[in-house]
């Protein structure tokens, strides 16, 4: 949670499941009918240069051990979340906007928590720890999680041809990222939303924007709309 009047709406969940498209496309809906809404992701969100040298970090770096690579990675992860909420995220609530964001800590926890250190329950604390200091503790009202099936998404991915890092991995890490997720979810009932994300588009974007709109609704009894 927060103290601010907008309100923070993210989606979450492993690769191949239509998060980006669909936050975008939501976005756009969200504003033709009246909501001032901001929609951002990560990594990325703080700054571009943050998600490129996550993207990379492989390329131009040999690992002695594995626990290097998920450290470099949570630096580069956490400098990019500090920023996007200090100079977008917290200032966009508190103008009492929509803000939609594609990924955040739940995406720490279940690609570095769960896919690199096999759900440790001291680096799942630490991720915990970072992401408060990071986000000035500014908590999602509400999170969606798109669940797909790993071999789903994966081949959603190839067929689009853009597969970045972590998912050229392959189909090992993406089964340990859902998991991940699906444990958070069991660990903590009521965090989460679940969308499934296996059927076609329109029938994953319809079921979405139906809980965004009912959580703006009801969301304090205050109407976001501009014009209203
Ligand atoms: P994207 O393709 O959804 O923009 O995300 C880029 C990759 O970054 C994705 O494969 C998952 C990864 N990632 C992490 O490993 N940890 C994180 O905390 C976040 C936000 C993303």
């Amino acid at each position: 949670m927060h103290p601010y009047p907008g309100t923070l709406i993210k989606v979450e969940g492993p690769e191949g499941g239509g998060k980006s498209t669909f936050v975008r496309w939501a976005a756009a809906q969200l504003r033709t009918q009246g909501y001032q809404v901001i929609n951002s992701f990560e990594p990325g969100g703080g700054h571009m240069r943050l998600r490129e040298a996550l993207m990379e970090l492989n390329k131009s770096q040999h690992f002695c051990r594995s626990a290097d690579l998920v450290y470099r990675e949570l630096v580069y992860i956490f400098a990019d979340r500090t920023l996007h909420y200090e100079k977008l995220v917290r200032p966009a609530l508190e103008e009492g906007m929509v803000v939609l964001l594609d990924r955040g800590v739940d995406s720490t926890l279940a690609y570095q928590g769960y896919g690199r250190c096999d759900g440790d329950p001291g680096m799942l604390r630490y991720i915990r720890e970072a992401n408060e200091a990071a986000t000035g503790g500014i908590a999602d009202d509400l999170t969606l999680l798109f669940v797909v099936r790993p071999e789903t998404g994966m081949n959603r991915k190839k067929q689009q041809g853009q597969m970045n890092r972590f998912e050229e991995e392959g189909i090992k890490l993406a089964r340990a990222v859902s998991i991940g997720f699906l444990t958070e979810h069991e660990l903590h009932p009521g965090h989460f939303t679940l969308i499934d994300a296996n059927p076609e588009e329109e029938v994953v974007r319809q079921e979405a924007i139906a809980i965004i709109l009912a959580h703006l609704d009801r969301w304090q009894g205050q109407d976001l709309r501009a014009c209203s």
